[in-house]
């Protein structure tokens, strides 16, 4: 695939008022995430979850691509169409997660390292007959100040894993969603999470060209810059935008089309209200930032499904409704009051 192309489907993933669902959770994540609604995680039951969000009516108006985990590819609508060919006929982009989880980067460490590059490319060529056109690659930077972690080595090995994942996927004509997150679970302040985001964008940039990947044809998927959530400090709506603006200005080059940013943990209106206030102010922004939400999304649907068909309908309109009120976010012009709007 030629780079134009790569950079087109890049752009339009990222375009406001559209967003990204990461719907990517491992067999492990989801079945965490049914256990706290009482649901058992088998294989019809995650496809028909999967099915229900997918299935969601007009969700193509604000949704330009979702996330999919191996398993979930694989699967098909109960009418028994590929969930890939599902997805691109209603003109949402099927995307991918490939990285296969993070392990300890020693016996006794507490870091962990994000593999899956071994027979990466084999399975890129299976997914692209399976429909998608776009992946996704997650490493984790976890922040102690009492363990002194992050490790210089750490952010070194995770950048350079990520970096040469997104030139194999870019080699097989795929877009890369390249997603180094630190983790927002401590007690630190939005001065650190800024520190060490900051060092993290640095060092991938410098591989990623290191690596001759055309930044034209990736998108960044960051955390924003923000308190740990055991910070007894926590920052304002406006400090968190304005401190996550400039970080990316000073660590992200013009040429990356977009900017899609992950939920990690926020509450569902806190990560739209941060990225409203992002978009809503006039200052110059090169790429467009947008989301890229796993839990901000799908919490409320989860939440409203419970497991049971007669509740499908009342889940669907929770997805409805988080997925327009980030759409309106991604053009700065989200307001509180719409939280309150009827969305069945
Ligand atoms: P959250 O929005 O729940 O952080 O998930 C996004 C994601 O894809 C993590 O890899």
């Amino acid at each position: 695939m030629s780079h134009n192309k790569l950079n087109e489907i890049a752009k339009n993933l990222s375009k406001p008022p559209k967003g990204i669902l990461a719907a990517d959770e491992s067999t492990n994540t989801i079945s965490k995430r049914f256990n706290d609604i009482k649901v058992e995680s088998t294989d019809e039951n995650r496809r028909k979850y999967r099915e229900l969000l997918f299935k969601t009516k007009d969700l193509n108006k604000f949704i330009s691509g979702i996330i999919l985990f191996d398993e979930t590819i694989r699967q098909s609508t109960s009418e028994k169409v590929p969930f890939g060919r599902f997805l691109n006929d209603l003109g949402i982009m099927p995307g991918i997660k490939v990285d296969t989880g993070a392990v300890p980067i020693a016996p006794e460490s507490i870091e962990k390292v994000t593999e899956g590059l071994d027979g990466l490319g084999k399975r890129l060529i299976e997914y692209k007959e399976l429909g998608a056109l776009f992946t996704k690659w997650r490493a984790i930077i976890d922040i102690n100040e009492e363990s002194r972690i992050p490790s210089d080595y750490l952010i070194d090995l995770n950048c350079s894993n990520l970096a040469r994942y997104a030139k194999i996927v870019q080699d097989h004509g795929m877009v890369p969603i390249v997603e180094p997150e630190v983790l927002m679970d401590g007690a630190h302040s939005i001065e650190k999470c800024y520190e060490v985001t900051s060092k993290t964008q640095k060092l991938l940039f410098k591989k990623l060209d290191h690596n001759d990947v055309n930044l034209k044809g990736i998108l960044l998927k960051p955390n924003m810059i923000i308190s740990g959530r055991k910070s007894p400090s926590q920052a304002s709506i406006s400090e968190v935008a304005s401190q996550t603006v400039k970080c990316l200005k000073e660590n992200v080059p013009k040429d990356v089309p977009g900017i899609v940013f992950l939920s990690g943990g926020q509450s569902n209106e806190l990560a739209t209200q941060h990225l409203n206030e992002m978009n809503k102010s006039n200052e110059e922004k090169p790429w467009n930032l947008s989301f890229s939400y796993g839990r901000a999304l799908q919490q409320p649907t989860l939440n409203a499904w419970q497991g049971n068909d007669n509740k499908i309908s009342n889940s669907q309109n929770a997805l409805f409704k988080r997925s327009k009120l980030n759409s309106s976010a991604t053009l700065g012009k989200y307001s509180e009051d719409l939280e309150n709007s009827n969305y069945e």
